[in-house]
């Protein structure tokens, strides 16, 4: 059976995870929750870099948290971006960069990405964001 996923729970931790952005740069700041199989949940967001290249978006630092301690079964994504101070009113879809790198780690079918527009939640599958994605070939 599916297990339902509580999307009010997650976005609230994304939101938690949204203070702390580092965004000297943007001003935008976004906050991710990653949700495992098991329930539990890896908070990320957006840290941005003077010299650019390094900065890290919000789903990249939750996605890496959560390898870096042995993840590997991954239900669900809430994202919330808005500038610095608001909040956050529009939907907040992963860039390019995290989908690719959301989709190594998933199957696209399978994966919840859960944003909220205007306070109701939104959800679609990364396979809806990522059609025909890169797949390498060992
Ligand atoms: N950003 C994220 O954290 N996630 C995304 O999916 C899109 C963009 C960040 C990167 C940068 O710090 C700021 O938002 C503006 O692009």
């Amino acid at each position: 059976m599916e297990k339902k996923i509580d999307e009010k729970k997650l976005l609230s931790e994304a939101k938690e995870a949204r203070k702390n952005a580092y965004v000297p740069f943007s001003g935008f700041t976004v906050g991710a929750a990653l949700l495992t199989k098991d329930g539990k949940i890896y908070r990320g967001c957006n840290i941005e870099s003077s010299v650019m290249s390094p900065s890290l978006c919000a789903e990249r630092v939750a996605l890496a948290k959560a390898i870096s301690e042995g993840e590997k079964d991954f239900l669900a994504i809430a994202i919330v971006g808005a500038p610095k101070d608001e909040e956050a009113k529009d939907a907040c879809y992963p860039c390019g960069v995290c989908r690719q790198t959301l989709s190594e780690h998933v199957k696209l079918s399978a994966f919840t990405v859960v944003t909220e527009e205007n306070g109701q939640a939104v959800t679609c599958t990364l396979e809806e964001l990522l059609p025909r994605a890169f797949v390498f070939e060992k």
